[in-house]
Order: structure tokens, then sequence, then C-alpha cells
């Protein structure tokens, strides 16, 4: 049977395959995010200001969200971030098979509503979706590649206690010329050592 909710009341229970922090909550994209998502990923001074941008048609980024979970390369968000105060949906979060030689899983991680950054809300998100990682998957690994002058991404990274492991010099061309890459992981030994603290 249905349950009634009181009238005027919204519906506040996370949706199912939630993963939820303290100010927000993950939750897989569902078909009528995919116009949201779309005119988000068209966005390029907010969703890669320190990466490089290709315009995608939406009927792309509508498949593309669809068959992520078949596809461990899939660069397709993964996660909507939404504030739990009203569920509005403030950024984006996904992961990835990042070298096909190697088993280790990247992550990347956006919050678009520029009001919302420098709050937290990016270190939790990114930190409920390593948890995720770790609990979920069979990964060794999660790593993430930042353009050095990323200061926001590199300190979010650090934040986490991601390690610095090395540098891609001339990695990414944005903006009109090449920038160095700086890759940080996290093991998963690591990871189990902090919730030992
Ligand atoms: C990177 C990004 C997700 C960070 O999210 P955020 O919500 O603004 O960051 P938070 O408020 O959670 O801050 C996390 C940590 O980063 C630090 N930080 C955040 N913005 C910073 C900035 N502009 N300069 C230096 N450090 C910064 C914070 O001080 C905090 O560290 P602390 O916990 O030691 O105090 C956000 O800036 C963003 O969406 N940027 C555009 C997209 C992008 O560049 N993504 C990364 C490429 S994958």
């Amino acid at each position: 049977m249905a349950t009634r909710r009181p009238k005027g009341r919204p519906d506040r229970s996370p949706p199912r395959g939630s993963l939820l922090g303290s100010q927000v909550l993950l939750r897989p994209p569902t078909p009528e995010d995919s116009r949201l998502l779309y005119d988000w990923l068209n966005q390029p001074e907010k969703v890669s200001p320190w990466d490089r941008f290709e315009v995608e048609s939406f009927s792309t980024t509508e498949a593309a969200i669809h068959h992520a979970s078949e596809d461990a390369a899939s660069l397709a968000p993964r996660f909507l971030v939404v504030l739990r105060k009203d569920q509005s949906p403030i950024g984006m979060v996904g992961y990835y098979h990042s070298y096909p030689a190697l088993d280790t899983t990247d992550i990347w991680y956006s919050i678009m509503v520029t009001s919302e950054r420098g709050k937290g809300r990016g270190r939790e998100a990114v930190g409920l979706l390593v948890d995720y990682l770790f609990s979920h998957t069979r990964t060794e690994r999660v790593g993430a590649t930042s353009d050095e002058e990323n200061a926001a991404s590199v300190g979010l990274l650090r934040s986490l206690r991601f390690q610095e492991e090395g540098h891609l010099r001339q990695a990414l061309f944005h903006h009109g010329r090449w920038h160095n890459v700086v890759i940080y992981g996290k093991t998963r030994r690591e990871w189990e050592g902090e919730a030992d603290h």
C-alpha cells in the first residue's frame, strides 16, 4: 500500500542508491536529469575552467549517461551532488578506468553552482565518492589528475589526504596553451588507515 504524505510537505527521503553526507548527498542521475546535465556540461567556464572542453549534443550526453554503468572508462557523470536541505542539484562527480593497461580508477568532480563553492560541499562530495569506490568496488587505488594551476582542485585533494605521486609536463591543452598536470592517489590501505582514526 502506498504511504501518504501530509499535504504540502515534500518527500525529502533520499532516493535509492544515494550516498549520504551531512550537507550533500550523491544520487545516480535519472533520465529527467539529462537536460540539466547537458546544460551544465556545455558551460565551459564552470565545468572545465582548468580542463579541455568539447561540445556534446543532447542525444550524445543522454546516451552517455544512460550507458555509463556498462562502460568502466565512461567519463559521464555517475552521481549528482545534491544539497540535503532542499534536494537542489549543485554539482556532479564521476569515476572512470583511467589507464587501459593499469588497474586504477580516477575521479573527477565539479560544483556547478558557483555560489556553493568554498563551503566544503566539494570536499564532502568527493569524500563520499572515494568511500563508495573503496567500499563497493575492488579498486586498490583511487587517483585524480589536476592541472597544477587549479588551486581549488589541488586544495580539495590535499584536504582529503590524497598523496602527490608525480607530474606530467605539458600534458593538457586548454585555453590556448599546454599545462602541466599533477597526479594524486590514495591506496586502499591508506583509506582503511583513515577509518581507524
Ligand atoms: C574543485 C572544486 C570541486 C572544489 O569544491 P569546493 O566545494 O569549492 O571546495 P571545498 O569548499 O570543499 O574545499 C575543499 C578544500 O579545498 C580548498 N580550496 C577550495 N577552493 C580553493 C581555492 N580556490 N584555492 C585554494 N584552496 C581551495 C579548501 O580550503 C578546502 O581545504 P581545507 O579542507 O583544508 O580547508 C570546485 O572549485 C569546482 O567545481 N571547480 C571547477 C571544476 C574543477 O576544476 N574540477 C576539478 C577538475 S576534475
